[in-house]
């Protein structure tokens, strides 16, 4: 897939599936584990940060091509995804500047353990998100399946499985289908923010199922 650009900066250089993008991830537990493999194993320089030193996270992520940071540095990549618990998040977010950035939001307003829904004032978690981290152009993505079916791989029978992402800008929508699609799965754009998010945030009617597209099967 190739993506027509006015301009030069980054999103230039890098939306085409040979090129390398530059990948911070604040929150390195299951599903910051199981999306940053595929991503480094797509070709993507990426790196990992948790709340604590990151030297906690060399022994598991280095061997996979991952540098270990810092949440700050984290946050000066040029793709940022937030992948932490939801009550964590605004702990997470409160000392990172992310202005500007593209940041890929994989959460869902889900309190463990009970998985009861978060109270988010009527909000979707994609506006809170919003709020934590303002200038960001928030895209949610990587969020609709349990950890373990990206563990299990992008195929079912040879049909790539289906990944969701909503958003209010263009360009954040262009760079999380061309990571979806660089993992190996069928990027499926479903529109604005609120209106496409609340269908794959949990628990909406899309969140926790696997979906594969037959006719891309190889
Ligand atoms: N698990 C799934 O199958 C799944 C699927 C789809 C979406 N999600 C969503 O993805 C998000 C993450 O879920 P998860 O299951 O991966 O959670 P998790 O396994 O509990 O991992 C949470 C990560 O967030 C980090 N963290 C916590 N506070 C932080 C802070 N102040 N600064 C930086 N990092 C911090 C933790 O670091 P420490 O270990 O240092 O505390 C940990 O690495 C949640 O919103 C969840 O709803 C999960």
């Amino acid at each position: 897939m190739k993506i027509g650009l006015i301009g030069a900066g980054w999103i230039g250089q890098h939306t085409q599936k040979e090129t390398t993008m530059n990948i911070g991830f604040i929150g390195a537990g299951m599903i910051g584990k199981a999306v940053s493999t595929q991503l480094a194993k797509a070709g993507h320089d990426v790196l990992i940060s948790n709340s604590r030193d990151p030297e906690t996270l060399t022994e598991t992520f280095e061997p996979l091509g991952i540098s270990v940071g810092t949440p700050a540095e984290a946050a000066a990549r040029d793709v940022v995804f937030v992948a932490v618990a939801w009550r964590d998040i605004p702990a997470a977010l409160a000392g990172v500047d992310l202005s500007g950035k593209i940041l890929v939001d994989t959460n869902n307003p889900i309190i463990m353990p009970g998985f009861t829904r978060a109270d988010t004032g009527g909000k979707t978690s994609s506006e809170v998100i919003e709020d934590l981290a303002p200038g960001a152009k928030v895209v949610k993505a990587f969020n609709h399946m349990l950890s373990t079916s990206y563990d299990e791989g992008p195929t079912v029978d040879g049909a790539p499985k289906v990944l969701f992402h909503s958003s209010d800008h263009d360009d954040a929508h262009a760079v999380a289908a061309q990571l979806i699609e660089d993992v190996g799965y069928v990027a499926i754009n479903l529109g604005g923010l609120v209106t496409g998010g609340v269908l794959h945030e949990s628990p909406g009617a899309l969140a926790g199922r696997v979906f594969v597209e037959p006719a891309a099967a190889k």
